[in-house]
């Protein structure tokens, strides 16, 4: 990451100001499925807030819940107030999301899967498209990727590339879902290091989904622990550490214990 380059405050800046996030009585059934369960909570602007818990117990579906991709059984969200999911008004807002898999387009060169987004979502003039792709991939130190197929690149690079994509469309709000599952923990570390330095030089509102707890505990402002649906806790790192809650603890600091093996309490499928 190059410090100076971020500085240059060009085009792709936080020239916009932070969102502020609303999440009130949240609920999302899946049939007869219950997968969020009464969710209230605020996300300031500017702040990094993370999402942990369990894999299952909801982060993806109230992510998307946040970005608007589906529609709330019950409850609302808002951002600055607004419904992310009225058309009327979620252009008024720009939101990004980082997906889990990088959701990147394999036949397309990386450069090309910046360029199409803001094309596709006339974010900005034709002859600035160059200008503002090339700024992104040299946040990311991805210059030398541009002209690369998604194929070629390792796991970290990908993810990298996801965040560029992301980044160009100038968020007010970015959202990231697992952005350091499936990486080794260097590479997690350069993720978790990139997420925080673009949210102090842009001033990005900056929700993280993660079961990641060095990233949790390291450079968010506040911890959100969502359990089989349920809001566990929301605090920030330090008084999440101290949480003397069985399950928070559990879940902080998993024991293994051959005498008592956890997978004999599984739920049947
Ligand atoms: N579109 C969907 N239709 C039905 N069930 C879903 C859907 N999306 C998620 N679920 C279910 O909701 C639960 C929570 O999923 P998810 O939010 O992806 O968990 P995670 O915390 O691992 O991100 C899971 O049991 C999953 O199977
Ligand atoms: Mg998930």
């Amino acid at each position: 990451m190059k410090k100076d380059i971020i500085k240059e405050r060009s085009s792709v800046t936080g020239a916009r100001t932070p969102v502020g996030v609303e999440v009130v009585n949240l609920c999302k059934t899946f049939g007869t499925q219950s997968v969020l369960k009464d969710i209230s909570l605020t996300i300031k602007p500017g702040e990094i807030f993370t999402i942990m818990g369990p894999s299952g117990s909801g982060k993806s579906v109230l992510l998307r819940q946040i970005a608007g991709l589906d529609l709330p059984t019950s409850g609302t969200v808002r951002i600055n107030g607004l419904d992310p999911i009225d058309p009327d008004t979620r252009d008024r807002f720009a939101l990004a999301l980082v997906f889990q898999a990088g959701a990147l387009f394999n036949s397309i060169s990386v450069y090309e899967n910046l360029a199409l987004y803001l094309l596709e979502h006339r974010l900005c003039p034709k002859n600035e498209i160059r200008d503002r792709v090339m700024r992104g991939l040299k946040i990311l130190s991805l210059e030398n990727a541009a002209k690369k197929f998604p194929s070629e690149l390792s796991g970290g690079m990908k993810k990298r590339v996801a965040i560029a994509r992301a980044l160009v469309m100038e968020p007010q709000l970015l959202l990231y879902d697992e952005p350091t599952s499936e990486l080794d923990p260097i590479m997690s570390a350069t993720i978790t290091e990139i997420i925080a330095t673009l949210k102090h030089e842009f001033q990005v509102t900056t929700i993280v989904v993660s079961h990641d707890r060095d990233l949790a505990l390291t450079i968010s402002d506040r911890v959100a622990l969502l359990m089989k649906g349920k809001l566990r806790a929301l605090s920030t790192p330090d008084e999440l550490r101290k949480n003397e809650d069985p399950g928070v603890k559990d879940f902080l600091n998993p024991t293994i214990d051959l005498k008592h093996p956890r997978y004999l309490e599984l739920e049947a499928l």
